[in-house]
C-alpha cells in the first residue's frame, strides 16, 4: 500500500511539472505515459518522448522488444542527436522471456591506421582536444551494424517498418524541447568551428533556437532511406561510406572505406553476479560496466546498507571506499578483451572481494594515492550517452546504452549524410597517467591499437528475482554510469524505493582519481557533509549526474517505467 501511495504522489508531481512547466510537446501525461508510467502489456523508456512513441507504436503493431529497440535507436539518431546516433556505438543486453540472455557489443573500433601515440606531440605530450574534436577523434561506428545484426537474429517486423518512422521524423521534422533549444544554442560555436560548411549543419540556426521550433534533417532522412533500402551496405558501403570517408579526408580523420566495410559487432557472454538473492546480468568488455557493477554489488553485500540508510554519512563513506577500489582496478586491468586478457574471474572472486572489504576503514577515508589495483600475481586465471529500456507484452526485455561519447561527439557532421561522428577515441588511454575527458585513467590494457575497441563504462543491466525478470536499467554519464546504475539498484533493493523514486533520487560518485566525491546539489544535508569531511573525504558539488531510464516488474506483475526527471526522458506503457 505504502508502495502504491508513494508511486501515486510521484505521478502527480510529474503531471504538475509537465503541464505547469509549459512543455509544448504533444505528449500528455497519464498513468501510462510520463516520467512515471505503469502498465501491464509493454513499456518503453527513452531519452525523448518522440523516440518513446516510436518504440511504443512498434510494440502496438505486434513488434517485439528487439523491433522496438531498432525503431527507438534510429529515432533517437533523429530526435536526440546529442547522443542518439548512426555515427557511434553501444551495447545491448537482451533477456528473452524464457530467461535466455544475449549481449551484443557494437562499440566503435579504432581505425586500421590508428596507433598508440597518435594523440601525442613530438615531446610525447597529449595534444589537447585532438581525441575530442574534429575528424581524428572518431572511431569506426558500430550502431548500424549492431541494430541490423540484432534485428536479423531476433526481429519479427520488416526492417523498413522499423526505420520508416525515423525517416518521417527527419524529413518532416519534429518540435524541439526547451532543453534541446538551450543545448543547440550552447553548442553553436563548436558546430561552426568543427564543420567546413556550417550552412549545411541542421543544428545551426541563424539566430537562436526556441522551444517548439521545427527541426528538419533532409540529408539524415536520405541516409536512413539508404539503410532501409540496402541494409548494412546502405551505411558501410556505397554513398554513405563514401561521404564518411570524404568527411575524414576533409580534415585529419583516418577512417577508410576498408575500415567501414570490415566493422563487425560481437556477441559477448554477459557478466553475471548475485546480489542479495537477485541475479544481475550486465555488459562484458569492451565495457568496464558489468565487471565494475558486479564488483560494487558484491562488495556491498558485506555491509547492511539498508540498515545504515540511503544518504547517511556511513553509507556514502562505504560506497566511496568501494568505488575508489573498483575504479583503480578498472584503470589497470580493463580493456577490449579481444586484445587484452581481462582477469574477469579474479576481479569477481569472493576472496578478492573480501580482501578489498578488509581494506576499508569504516570511519576514515583512504587516500586514493594509497589504493592499488589488484596485483596480477594473485590472479588464478590467465557525458554524453543515452540509455533506453524496453519490455514487450511477452516479457522480452532490452537494456541498451549507446553513445557518440561527449555531447554531439566530435561535433563533426558528415557533410551530405546529416549525422554526427563520435569522439570515442578519447575513451582510449592516450598516454598512461593522463586522464581522459571524464578524468579516467588507463594504461596498456586500454592503449590504442588498430581495430581495438576503446574501454567503455556503459552498463546496460538486467536483473532477475527468483528466475523472473525484475529490473531493466541503465544510464548515460561517462565515468558516472557505473555508480549511477549501482545506486539505482541499491535504492530499490536495499532502500525499498519505487523505480521512479530510485531514478529521481540525488546521486553521488567517486572514481578513485580524482580523489573526491562528486555530488548533485542537495544530495545530502550539511550534517552528513560535515561527518564525511571529518572522515577525510573531499566533496564537490557538480551538475546533474546521469539520466537513468528503467523499468521495474512490480510484485503484481505490472511494469513501472521510470524516466529520469533530469532530462526530457519519457516512459510509455501499454495498459
Ligand atoms: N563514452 C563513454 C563510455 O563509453 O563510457
Amino acid at each position: 500500500m505504502k508502495h502504491h501511495l508513494k508511486l501515486l504522489s510521484l505521478t502527480l508531481i510529474s503531471v504538475l511539472f509537465l503541464t505547469c512547466g509549459g512543455s509544448k510537446t504533444e505528449f500528455e501525461t497519464s498513468p501510462t505515459s510520463g516520467k512515471t508510467a505503469v502498465a501491464n502489456n509493454g513499456m518503453v523508456v527513452t531519452a525523448h518522448p518522440e523516440a518513446t512513441k516510436v518504440g511504443m507504436d512498434i510494440l502496438k503493431q505486434g513488434g517485439n522488444a528487439v523491433d522496438a529497440m531498432v525503431g527507438v535507436h534510429f529515432a533517437l539518431a533523429v530526435v536526440y542527436p546529442s547522443a542518439g546516433n548512426l555515427g557511434g556505438g553501444g551495447f545491448m543486453m537482451y533477456r528473452k522471456n524464457d530467461g535466455e540472455l544475449f549481449s551484443l557489443d557494437f562499440r566503435e573500433k579504432a581505425p586500421g591506421n590508428a596507433y598508440e601515440d597518435m594523440y601525442l606531440d613530438e615531446n610525447g605530450d597529449v595534444i589537447p582536444g585532438e581525441s575530442l574534436y574534429g575528424q581524428k577523434a572518431s572511431g569506426v561506428p558500430g550502431s548500424v551494424d549492431g541494430m541490423l545484426k540484432a534485428h536479423e537474429k531476433f526481429g519479427s517486423l520488416p526492417l523498413a517498418t522499423l526505420i520508416e518512422p525515423s525517416i518521417k521524423l527527419a524529413k518532416k521534422g519534429f518540435r524541439i524541447t526547451s532543453k534541446q533549444a538551450r543545448n543547440y544554442n550552447y553548442f553553436k560555436d563548436d558546430f561552426i568551428k568543427n564543420n567546413r560548411n556550417p550552412k549545411k549543419v541542421t543544428l545551426i540556426k541563424e539566430g537562436q533556437w526556441e522551444e517548439g521550433d521545427l527541426l528538419v534533417q533532409k540529408d539524415l532522412a536520405e541516409t536512413l532511406e539508404r539503410i532501409k533500402q540496402n541494409g548494412r551496405s546502405g551505411f558501410y558501403q556505397g554513398k554513405t561510406a563514401e561521404l564518411i570517408v570524404a568527411e575524414m579526408n576533409a580534415g585529419n580523420g583516418i577512417i577508410t572505406l576498408e575500415d567501414l566495410e570490415n566493422y563487425n559487432s560481437a556477441w559477448r557472454t554477459p557478466i553475471t553476479g548475485n546480489f542479495r538473492g537477485y541475479k544481475v546480468y550486465s555488459m562484458a568488455p569492451s565495457s568496464s560496466g558489468g565487471i565494475a557493477l558486479v564488483q560494487l554489488l558484491k562488495l556491498s553485500e558485506h555491509f547492511p546498507l539498508s540498515e545504515y540508510g540511503s544518504k547517511t554519512a556511513k553509507t556514502v563513506h562505504l560506497m566511496t571506499e568501494m568505488e575508489r577500489r573498483v575504479y583503480a582496478d578498472r584503470a589497470e586491468h580493463l580493456g577490449d578483451s579481444d586484445f587484452w586478457d581481462v582477469p574477469v574471474k579474479a576481479l569477481l572472486d569472493d576472496d578478492y572481494i573480501a580482501e578489498r572489504v578488509a581494506q576499508i576503514d569504516p570511519s576514515k577515508a583512504t587516500d586514493s594515492g594509497e589504493v592499488r589495483a589488484m596485483e596480477l600475481d594473485n590472479i588464478v586465471e590467465g557525458e554524453e550517452t543515452t540509455h533506453y529500456s524496453i519490455v514487450d507484452n511477452m516479457g522480452n526485455a532490452i537494456s541498451l546504452t549507446t553513445t557518440i561519447n561527449s555531447a554531439y561527439g566530435s561535433k563533426v557532421f558528415v557533410e551530405g549524410a546529416g549525422f554526427l561522428m563520435n569522439n570515442e577515441m578519447d575513451d582510449f588511454s592516450a598516454k598512461p597517467g593522463v586522464p581522459n575527458v571524464y578524468g579516467l585513467l588507463g594504461g596498456a590494457a586500454n592503449s590504442i591499437q588498430p581495430e581495438k575497441r576503446m574501454l567503455s563504462a556503459m552498463t546496460p543491466t538486467i536483473i532477475e528475482k527468483d528466475g523472473q525478470l525484475f529490473m531493466v536499467v541503465g544510464t548515460p554519464g561517462g565515468s558516472t554510469i557505473i555508480t549511477s546504475v549501482y545506486q539505482t539498484i541499491l535504492n530499490v533493493i536495499d532502500h525499498g524505493m519505487t523505480m521512479s523514486e530510485a531514478v529521481s533520487e540525488k546521486r553521488v560518485h567517486h572514481q578513485w582519481k580524482p580523489d573526491w566525491i562528486s555530488i548533485e546539489k542537495g544530495a545530502f544535508d550539511d550534517a552528513v557533509r560535515a561527518e564525511l569531511e571529518a572522515m577525510g573525504h573531499v566533496i564537490k558539488e557538480r551538475s546533474s549526474i546521469g539520466r537513468v531510464d528503467a523499468i521495474l516488474v512490480r510484485p503484481d506483475g505490472s511494469l513501472e517505467g521510470a524516466a529520469d526527471p533530469r532530462g526530457d526522458d519519457w516512459a510509455m506503457g501499454i495498459e
